[in-house]
Parts: structure tokens; sequence; C-alpha cells
């Protein structure tokens, strides 16, 4: 298989004229599978690159997505390694454009935002950074994502994607782990983007690794320039109406819930300034006034979800030093709680040190409800043993407000099957109690973070 995709991968490469960016197309059992390329970036050592791609390759028609998965790859298709290539991000966001714009300039775009309640910062369909490669993104059935009916495009308007990759070339930098983080000092900055003086208190986060910012190299270090692109696979299935379609939210561990101070930036996106501030500060543990919990920040917030429904999926999103983040529901129960996975080599998918995948959860379609207006908990932790600049705290959520249409199909498969399910439950407490392990003497090793190496 591997050596199939290469090869479409070559093919392409060699045919350099082909102008569609679709390396592979396969359907199996009405499940179609597109895999893509972005258009070509370029980073050299300590570069940054934070373009939004336009009118991006993406499956046509009425139908319902069932997974999105990305990662950067280089020309000959190889997986790059984090500790070479850092993806702080990459979104893919739904819009309308005119129907005779040609995809150049898209003045008059109209863009379809999730149901989550910090949509100016965060109106994607989907997107993830560094945990990418390990992290499930599939909906299970009867569940999809729908996108493409015709019956919600207004006339005159199809419907596009657009995509933001942010990526961090950390080869031969001073400070990996600072680069990555987008510590304003090893970029060597005092304002922004937009030449708006930056405040002192302001040490890291997006502000200071804008589109073509370099991170200071180690002394004599040559850089190589080189090509790479975003990969990214799509799975779906043409719409029926036996399929039950689900809500994208994105919670936001920064949202106060406040709603004022809108600015606009250069690529005409809107941001909130306050309310959604996507990244914070984790201040290091041990200094004065700032109490230790054992090293480990923990930032909670209140949102109120404007509609409720069945959880279908839940997954979240944060960065180096993360540990945790989970979301509860107004009287406390659990809705979902979505782990750090760390590397341990150096081999792409297993970077040590980097986040390299997130838990998700899949709860019993049915069984994990909230209800409108609910008042919903978000709680992410982070080691404090050292401190971070522009971490995030996001929960991305599916939720069907339609009941399950089969919940009486489940029943009967459940009773039909005792011995299997038993059998089930007990190999479930079997792997969580060795993934718990591991994960105790990864976290021990990962204490500080000093295994950002290589
Ligand atoms: C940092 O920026 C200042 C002012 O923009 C410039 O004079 C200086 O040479 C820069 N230092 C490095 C190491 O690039
Ligand atoms: C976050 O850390 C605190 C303090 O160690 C702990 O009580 C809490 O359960 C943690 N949260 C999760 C979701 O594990």
């Amino acid at each position: 298989m591997q050596n199939c995709w290469l090869l479409l991968f070559a093919t392409l490469l060699l045919g350099s004229t082909i102008q569609a960016s679709q390396v592979l197309y396969r359907e199996e059992n009405g499940v179609k599978t597109a895999v893509y390329l972005s258009p070509k970036f370029q980073l050299g050592a300590g570069s940054v690159e934070n373009k939004y791609y336009h009118n991006i390759d993406f499956p046509k028609g009425h139908i319902a997505v069932k997974e999105f998965g990305a990662e950067v790859v280089d020309e000959e298709g190889i997986s790059v390694p984090l500790h070479e290539t850092y993806l702080h991000h990459w979104v893919v966001v739904r819009y309308y454009a005119l129907t005779t714009d040609n995809g150049e300039k898209e003045l008059k775009k109209i863009q379809v935002r999730n149901s989550g309640t910090c949509q100016n910062t965060l109106g994607q369909y989907f997107g993830l950074g560094s945990e990418t490669r390990q992290t499930d993104t599939y909906v299970p059935d009867p569940y999809g994502i729908e996108v493409g009916n015709p019956a919600d495009i207004p006339d005159g308007y199809v419907e596009r994607w657009y995509l933001n990759v942010h990526a961090i070339d950390t080869r031969g930098v001073v400070d990996r782990l600072g680069c990555t983080e987008c510590k304003c000092d090893l970029y060597n900055l005092t304002r922004d983007e937009f030449d708006r003086p930056l405040t002192s208190d302001y040490i890291g986060g997006l502000l200071c690794c804008y589109d073509q910012t370099q991170c200071m190299l180690r002394e004599g270090f040559q850089s190589i320039k080189r090509n790479l692109y975003l990969k990214y696979t799509v799975k779906w299935v043409d719409w029926v109406d036996t399929i039950v379609p689900v809500k994208i939210y994105i919670l936001d561990v920064t949202d106060t819930g406040e709603r004022e101070g809108v600015a606009s930036n250069s690529v005409g996106l809107t941001y909130q300034m306050v309310g959604c501030k996507v990244e914070y500060e984790v201040e290091p543990c041990g200094v004065s006034g700032v109490s230790s919990n054992g090293c480990v920040d923990i930032k909670k917030t209140s949102i109120v979800m404007p509609k409720g429904g069945y959880v279908i999926y839940g997954a979240a999103h944060l960065h180096s030093g993360g540990i945790v983040a989970a979301l509860y529901g107004e009287d406390g129960r659990m809705i979902c709680t979505s782990r750090a996975i760390y590397g341990e080599g150096k081999e792409a998918g297993n970077e040590a040190g980097y986040i390299v995948g997130m838990t998700t959860c899949y709860p019993q379609p049915g069984s994990v409800k909230v209800s409108d207006g609910e008042t919903l908990v978000l709680e992410s932790n982070y080691s404090s043993s050292q401190m971070h600049t522009g971490v995030m705290g996001l929960f991305y959520l599916l939720i069907a407000e339609q009941p399950p249409n089969n919940v009486l199909l489940h029943v009967q498969e459940t009773i039909k099957f005792p011995m299997y399910s038993w059998a089930l439950i007990f190999l479930g407490l079997t792997i969580a109690f060795i993934a718990g392990f591991s994960y105790m003497r990864r976290n021990e090793r990962n204490e500080g973070y000093q295994s950002l190496v290589v």
C-alpha cells in the first residue's frame, strides 16, 4: 500500500504540469477516500510558514465527511518528523464563493462556521496540530458531517474550502521548544505582523511567529531550504437520508464569554479580541505567588452550549507540556476526557517530547447528552515544571441533535452477546491498565520537557 502511494506520488511529481493535487482515490463499501496535497511551501532552517490557500481540492457534491487527517510530507512523499518541521496547526475552513469567481480574489465569500462558541477565532470545520498523525477523527455510523447540500448554498454561490498551514522549521535552532512556542525573543520581535508594538508582558505566541519570521539558529548552521506539502486525507460517503448529521463544536478554555472588540487582519479574517484568546501562558511552578498543584497548571472555564444533543465524538487539542483536557456537565458529570500521547522515538508519528496524538471519546450512541443551554466546564491541565507560552486548550466535539434512530437495535445487540460484552470489558480494563501504566512511565520521563531532543 505504502509503495503504491509513493508510486502515485512520484507520478504526480514527474508530471509537474498536472494541476490537480489528488494523489489517491479509492472506494470501498461506498466509503470514498481521497488523498490530496496542499500547494507547495518552502522552509529553511528556523523559518515559519503561515499561509492561507483558498479553493483547495475537496470532495464535491452532497456528502457526509467521515474522516479528515493530515500530515507534512516532503517532495518524495515521505513523512517529515516534528523535530524538523513542527506542525503548529492546520485548519480547513468551509465557505461559499461567487460562482463567477475563479478562486483568485473571492471578494464576496461567506464563511460557513462551525457551531462552537468562538466563531470568530475558531470558525474551522477541521483542524489539528502536531497530534494529527495519531488522533482518530472518524465519525462513526450512522453519523456524518453534512456538506455540499445544494439547498444550503445561496444562489450564485459555490461551496469551497480554504486551508491554513502553520509550520515551523526547527532544524538547527538554538531552542527547539522555544521556537515551537513562538517565544518573541527567539524571533527577535517587539512588533507584530501589522507593525503594532507588542506589550512587554507578551512573551510568546502566534503574534511572534507569523509568516516568514525566523527563529534563532545555532552559530554557523547551514540552512538548506526544502519543499514541503500538507498531505490531507478525506473519507466520505454520498449523502443519504439515513445518515444522522452531526454539528461541530470547538470550545476554547480561554473563552470567558465576553464578546467585544472585533478586529480584522490582512486576509480579512475577523478576530475576537476578548473572550476567545485561543492561546494562554503556563507560569512555571515554584515562582512565588503561583500555587504549584504538584507542578500542574489547571485552567478552567464555563461555556454555555447554545444547543444540546448527543455527544458522538470528542478530542482535545493541547500543545507541548499538555497532559489532559476534560469536559464536564453542569452537574459535574464527565462528558469526555482527552489525554496527550507523547512520542518516544525519532521517526515521524513518534517524536520524543512531542504530542503525537490525543485520545478520543466515542460514547455509546445516546449515552452522553448535553442539554440546550447547559453550562459545560472545560478543564485543561499542563505540566508547569517549566514555563510555556502560546499553549492551547481546545475541545472538538461532534453533537447529533437527533437521538440515534437505532437505539432498539443496540439494546438487542448487547442482550444477544452477553459473553462477548464481558470479554470486551475485561480486555478494555486490561488495556486501560497497561496504557495507564505506560502513560505514567512516559510522564515521568517527559517531566520538564527535556526530551525535546535529537
Ligand atoms: C534584531 O532586530 C533588530 C531590530 O530589528 C536588528 O537591528 C538586529 O540585528 C536583530 N538581531 C538579530 C540577531 O537578528
Ligand atoms: C487536572 O489536575 C488536577 C490537579 O492535579 C486534578 O485534580 C484533575 O483531575 C486533573 N484533570 C483531569 C481531567 O485529569
